[in-house]
């Protein structure tokens, strides 16, 4: 329990000219803990005792709210809730402004419409991300927000968990100024200039939207949800709002938000959240060693590179791109343009901000332009020999505290960097195609990685926006590994009776994003092709193994790129391949296998399975630092579905014998040189990791 000394350090009330100011102090981000809560609450009372003219609440530090503290959510929520705090402002006899900065958003930007006037600093995003979390608004934002703004658009910003910059929200009606200059100054001066009654968001009359536009934003809410529990109970409590008394529509939020707010989704959903946050960390690291990244030298201008270029040009640094020659310079520089100017015509980025990307970028064949970028990282071809020429280049030209990182995807970096003077400057940097989409960046660790390295690593991770993850030197790090293992699993499954087809529905109908074959065709086949060629010498003739996708890559059945793959592309849809077909078929005969009917649910439990054993396998090896590590990385980079919180998280949750029964029958399909891993006990981690 909180002490009444805590409550008032994180609301100070002070009396400004007749007016309570209360100011928030929750750092770091001011989330609206119960010690907040209850601070407001007392606050406002205190107010009322002074005789205040009027209320302004106001954050100290980076922002207003970022959110209720989640933390206290897996529990029962100690008065005064949400809700009790609104009602308070409600009942005030005084005016009760918002004046908000940075980010407001979940339950801040839910006290914010509680209250009768809201202001914003021109930087500030607000929003509602509940959905987002696997639950509801549920202190009213269902029934205000589109009071305010239309049901519609309502509709749209709830399920769609969207942030939006302080103009557009004032644009739409959620914000009632934007105040340019000193907040507190701005939100006194609006109370001191003219008389503002009080003006509860509840008491406005209803929405009168058009009912074909509610219905077709609910429409799009819904397709978008992927039919999750949380989706269709909001948009049903959003059309509530149309009701003339909002009362009733606040009890029935009130009581779903408490309901799935402990119900799978949402735990699930908040194990990632809190996992994210600790991906980023390696405990004992000192982060004050991280050094400053002022400009990036990219090497490479093919698929990856051109996407790592377009990453850190949008977080404002300036790239130098090398390319083998000046022909494939021009291309890579010229297509790298030409999506800045796609984005353009999209209304995806300003012109001014496209201009300033284009300046930023200038292109050089020979290494020593390099010399005085702070980081270089290579995205040169999947080869060794390749690579390690690039570094010792690199290491020639650079100054001698430059970091020099490495996109590869399989390679040993501990390999790559022998042979140079100052290995602890080398990591890993996989960023997953395209680069400046996908959220995860593998940070990896060499042997020799120094702390000063990972640090930067981490930090530069975070100023672009992504989703970092610490992973140890390993064929295919976590993400690429633990997908090795699923990929051969959904290809045994074809060899002994599934199709393609069914596989990839199996993956889908459990939450995938794409199925294992249609990524494969997405990607390429020849990617996974090299590394099984590499890997030959080294592969025990005794283990079973399919060589279906050797066959369609020798057929030149290389994806989506060959207009075929695991599947046909008629017209640039995938469709069954009487081919493909034949192909499975024949290796069948070959192997003697009479083909047998799986079911979905067996294929998805073995996809699952071989997911979960390699998991267990690399953590065991100390690849990944911790259990979560691995949740996130597989839905950060692998379209695992979110709302199952990671393949762990997900397989903690089931039955221990069920689980148990999954391994045997993955054991027994692969056969000879299974390696079994530690499954329970990685198992019972994840659980106690989510406790601490
Ligand atoms: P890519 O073949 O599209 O591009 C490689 C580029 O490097 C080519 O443009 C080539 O001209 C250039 N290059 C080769 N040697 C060079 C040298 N000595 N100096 C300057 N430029 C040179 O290959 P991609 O797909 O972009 O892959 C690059 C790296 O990124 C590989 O290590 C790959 O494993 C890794 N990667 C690939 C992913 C993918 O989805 N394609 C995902 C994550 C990592």
């Amino acid at each position: 329990m909180p002490t009444d000394q805590q409550d008032k350090a994180c609301v100070e009330m002070r009396m400004v000219d007749g007016v309570a100011v209360l100011t928030i102090r929750n750092p770091p981000v001011n989330a609206g803990s119960h010690a907040v809560r209850k601070g407001l609450a007392d606050g406002l009372a205190e107010a009322a005792r002074n005789g205040a003219s009027g209320v302004v609440i106001i954050g100290d530090g980076r922002c207003f709210i970022a959110g209720s503290d989640l933390k206290e959510f897996d529990s029962k929520l100690e008065w005064p809730e949400l809700p009790d705090v609104i009602r308070l402002v409600e009942d005030a006899p005084f005016p009760v402004v918002a004046a908000m900065h940075g980010v407001a958003l979940g339950g801040g930007l839910e006290l914010a419409l509680g209250c009768d006037y809201r202001l914003a600093a021109p930087h500030t995003m607000v929003g509602l991300p509940e959905v987002g979390l696997g639950f509801v608004p549920g202190a009213g934002g269902t029934q205000r927000l589109p009071r305010l703004t239309g049901l519609a658009r309502a509709i749209d910003l709830i399920c769609a968990a969207r942030r939006i910059p302080a103009g557009e929200a004032l644009a739409i009606g959620l914000v009632d100024r934007v105040v340019e200059g000193d907040l507190l100054a701005g939100a006194l001066a609006f109370l001191a200039e003219a008389a503002r009654p009080k003006r509860a968001a509840l008491a406005l009359s209803p929405p009168t939207d058009d009912p074909a536009a509610v219905d077709a934003a609910a429409d799009k809410a819904l397709s978008r949800g992927k039919g999750r529990p949380n989706v269709a109970e909001v948009i049903r409590l959003i059309r509530r709002a149309a009701e003339a008394d909002g009362r009733d529509a606040l009890a029935d939020e009130r009581a779903v938000f408490q309901r799935l707010r402990v119900a799978e989704d949402a735990t699930a959903l908040r194990h990632l959240f809190f996992s994210e946050r600790r991906a980023g960390v390696v405990d004992g690291l000192d982060m004050g060693l991280a050094r400053a990244i002022g400009s990036v030298g990219v090497i490479g201008g093919g698929t990856m590179g051109q996407g790592i270029v377009r990453c850190f040009l949008a977080a404002g640094l300036p790239v130098i791109l090398i390319e083998r020659d000046e022909d494939s310079l021009a291309n890579a520089v010229s297509a790298v343009r030409a999506s800045l100017d796609a984005a353009v015509e999209k209304g995806r980025l300003a012109p001014d901000e496209a201009a300033r990307r284009n300046a930023a970028l200038t292109g050089a064949t020979d290494f020593a332009a390099l010399s005085g970028c702070d980081l270089a990282i290579e995205a040169v071809f999947e080869d060794m020999a390749v690579k390690r020429d690039v570094l010792g280049r690199l290491e020639r030209v650079l100054a001698q505290d430059a970091m020099l990182a490495t996109n590869t995807s399989y390679l040993d970096i501990n390999a790559m960097a022998e042979g140079l003077a100052h290995k602890g400057r080398v990591a890993g940097l996989h960023f997953f195609s395209p680069a400046d989409v996908m959220p995860l960046i593998e940070v990896v660790r060499a042997n020799a990685t120094d702390d000063a390295t990972l640090a930067t690593a981490l930090k530069l991770a975070r100023k672009l926006g992504k989703q970092p993850v610490v992973a140890r030197v390993a064929e295919g790090f976590i993400g690429n590994r633990i997908y090795a293992a699923y990929r051969r699993r959904a290809e045994l499954l074809v060899l002994d009776g599934a199709t393609p087809q069914q596989v990839d529905r199996a993956a889908t109908a459990f939450g995938f994003a794409m199925g294992p074959f249609a990524v494969s065709d997405m990607s390429g086949l020849d990617i996974a092709w090299a590394m099984r060629k590499r890997q030959a010498p080294t592969r025990d003739p005794a283990a079973r193994y399919v060589t279906i996708p050797d066959t369609l890559c020798e057929m030149g059945r290389l994806g989506r790129k060959t207009k075929g793959g695991w599947y046909d592309y008629p017209e640039g849809k995938p469709v069954p391949s009487d081919q493909v077909a034949d192909v499975i078929d024949k290796a069948r005969q070959a192997a003697g296998i009479a083909p047998a009917e799986i079911e979905e649910d067996v294929i998805q439990r073995q996809l699952l399975a071989a997911i979960v054993n390699e998991a267990a396998l690399l953590l065991a090896e100390g690849v990944a630092q911790r259990p979560s590590d691995v949740d996130v990385t597989l839905c950060n980079g692998y379209g695992f579905p979110r709302f199952r919180g990671g393949p762990l998280w997900w397989a903690a949750h089931q039955d221990r014998a069920v689980i148990a029964g999954d391994q045997a029958r993955l054991a027994e399909a692969i056969g000879h040189g299974f390696a079994a891993g530690p499954v329970d006990k990685v198992l019972n981690d994840i659980v106690e990791e989510r406790k601490g």
